[in-house]
C-alpha cells in the first residue's frame, strides 16, 4: 500500500481507538477510563492468562473473545508494518568501546556501517553529526570509513568530554573529528549560523557545495524536525540524511494554551488527512509518549511475575492518586520514586511508605490513608495488564504516524525519503531512521 492510504488508515484507527492510549495509566481510577472500556472487552481483559498477554500484540486471539476486540487486534497487527532490521557485521575495536554501554555499542556499530556504506556509494567525505553527545558515532565513522566529522552539541560539558575522548581514542588523524558547542534552534539567525559553520567545515575539505551526510543518533523532541529542516534548507545537492529520533512527547507545543505540537504534523499531507478524515482528533502527549516507548519485543520477554508486579505498581499508585484527588490534597508526588520490592509487598506497606514521603499534617495523612483504603479495589484493576497489551499493539502505529509524517515532509520538498530500521528493537527500541537523499 502506498503512503497516503496508509497514513489515512493509521489516522482513522488512532482517532477511533484513542480511548485505549489517551490517558495516564496511573489516573485510571479518576479519569473515567474504566467506564470507556466496553463491558465485554473488560470481562475478557480481566481474565487473560500470562500466555494470552504475551501473544496478544502478535495478533493471537481466541474464538471466545469479543468479536469487536478480535477485529481491533487483527486490524492493529495488519497496520503495524515496521521495517525489518538487518544485522551489520561491523565491530568496534576495543578502544572505541571504552566506557560505552552495550546498547550504545550496538547502535553505533549498526549506524556506522549503514552511514559509512552510503557515504562510500555516494562519494561523500564529510559528515555532520547533530546532537553528537560524547561523539561515539563520529569517532566510529572516522575510524572505519575515514570520514571527516563535525559534531554539533548543545551541552558544553558533553562537548568537552567528546573532545577529550577524540584525543584519547583516535590516533594522529583525530583532527578530522571535532565536536563544537552549537545548539540548533528555530530562528532564522540560527539557520544562517548553521549554514556558515557547515560551509566553513566543508570548504576546509575542498568545495563549499560538496555534498555532506547529515546524521543524528537519538535526536530527541524537536531536534529531529530541526535536523530535517536544516537538511532541506542548508545541505547542498547530493547530500544524504540519516536521522533517528526519540522522545517524541518532548516536542514543543505550538503555544501554552494550545494542545497541538509545533512539529506534528510536520507534513501538509498528514495535516490534510487528519483535517479531512478525523477533524476533532489531535495527537496527544500520551499518544506521543506511547510512540516513544518500548516495542512489543520487550513485552514478549515479560514473565507472569513481571505482569503481576507491573499491575501492582499501577494499581497502588492509581489508588493513591485517586485518594489525593478525593481529599483535594495538593502534594508533591515524591511517592513516584518508590520502587523497592519491599515498598510493594502489600498495599498497606506501600501506602505507609508513600505517606511517610509526603510533607503533610498528620490529620491530612490520616484522611488520605482512610480514603485510599476505601478506594483500593484490586479486582477492578485486573484488566491493567490487558489494557497495557492493547497499548503495545498501538505503539508501532503511533510511531509510524510520526515517522511517515516526517518522510512525507521531505517528499513534499522533492527529497527522496524512507524509513529504515537501523537497530534491533529488542536492544534499542527507538530504531527507526529517516533516510533522505537530495538528488543532484
Ligand atoms: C539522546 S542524546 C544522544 C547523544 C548521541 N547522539 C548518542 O547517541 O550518544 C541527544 C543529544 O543531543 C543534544 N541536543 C539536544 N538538543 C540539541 C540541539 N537543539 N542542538 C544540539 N544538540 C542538542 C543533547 O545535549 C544530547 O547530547
Amino acid at each position: 500500500m502506498s503512503r497516503r492510504p496508509y497514513l489515512v488508515d493509521l489516522t482513522v484507527f488512532a482517532a477511533d481507538y484513542a480511548w485505549i492510549y489517551d490517558f495516564k495509566l496511573t489516573e485510571v481510577l479518576t479519569n473515567g477510563f474504566l467506564d470507556r472500556i466496553p463491558d465485554d472487552w473488560r470481562k475478557c481483559l480481566q481474565n487473560l492468562s500470562s500466555g494470552d498477554l504475551t501473544s496478544l500484540p502478535d495478533g493471537k486471539t481466541k474464538e471466545d473473545w469479543p468479536p469487536s476486540m478480535q477485529t481491533f487486534i487483527h486490524q492493529a497487527v495488519a497496520l503495524a508494518r515496521r521495517p525489518k532490521h538487518e544485522q551489520s557485521p561491523l565491530e568496534l575495536p576495543s578502544r572505541l568501546r571504552r566506557g560505552v554501554t552495550p546498547k550504545k555499542i550496538h547502535e553505533v556499530q549498526q549506524m556506522t556501517h549503514y552511514v559509512g556504506r552510503l557515504c562510500r556509494e555516494r562519494t561523500i567525505r564529510n559528515v555532520i553529526d547533530v546532537g553528537a553527545g560524547l561523539g561515539y558515532l563520529g569517532q566510529a565513522l572516522h575510524h572505519h570509513y575515514g570520514l571527516r566529522v563535525l559534531g554539533f552539541e548543545s551541552e558544553e560539558t558533553r562537548c568537552r568530554r567528546a573532545s577529550a575522548r577524540e584525543e584519547s581514542v583516535l590516533s594522529e588523524t583525530r583532527s578530522s573529528v571535532r565536536t563544537i558547542e552549537f545548539e540548533l534552534g528555530e530562528s532564522e539567525a540560527n539557520r544562517i549560523d548553521f549554514e556558515r559553520v557547515l560551509f566553513e567545515f566543508v570548504g576546509g575539505g575542498g568545495g563549499g557545495d560538496e555534498p555532506v551526510c547529515l546524521v543524528g543518533l537519538h535526536c530527541c523532541g524537536d531536534l529531529t524536525p530541526l535536523v530535517l529542516s536544516r537538511f532541506v534548507d542548508c545541505c547542498p545537492k547530493g547530500s544524504t540524511l540519516v536521522c533517528v529520533g526519540c522522545c517524541y512527547h518532548r516536542m514543543s507545543r505550538r503555544s501554552a494554551d494550545d494542545g497541538g505540537f509545533l512539529h506534528f504534523p510536520l507534513s501538509s499531507e498528514l495535516e490534510t488527512i487528519a483535517r479531512e478524515s478525523r477533524p476533532t482528533w489531535t495527537m496527544s502527549e500520551y499518544g506521543l509518549r506511547l510512540a516513544a516507548q518500548e516495542t512489543k519485543a520487550r513485552w514478549k520477554r515479560q514473565t507472569a511475575a513481571d505482569h503481576s508486579n507491573h499491575a501492582k505498581h499501577v494499581v497502588y499508585r492509581a489508588t493513591l492518586e485517586a485518594a489525593l484527588r478525593h481529599t483535594e490534597t495538593q502534594a508533591t508526588k515524591k511517592f513516584n520514586k518508590l520502587t523497592s520490592k519491599k515498598d510493594f509487598s502489600s498495599f498497606d506497606v506501600y501506602l505507609q511508605s508513600a505517606l511517610n514521603r509526603l510533607e503533610l499534617d498528620d490529620d491530612v495523612k490520616a484522611d488520605i490513608d482512610r480514603t485510599a483504603k476505601s478506594l483500593y479495589e484490586p479486582a477492578s484493576f485486573a484488566c491493567v495488564e490487558g489494557v497495557t497489551a492493547l497499548q503495545f499493539l498501538f505503539q508501532p502505529l503511533l510511531e509510524a504516524l510520526v515517522t511517515f509524517d516526517r518522510v512525507a515532509y521531505l517528499l513534499e520538498r522533492e527529497i527522496e525519503a524512507d524509513v529504515v530500521a537501523l537497530f534491533d528493537d529488542a536492544i534499542s527500541p527507538r530504531n527507526l531512521a529517516i533516510v533522505g537523499h537530495k538528488s543532484i
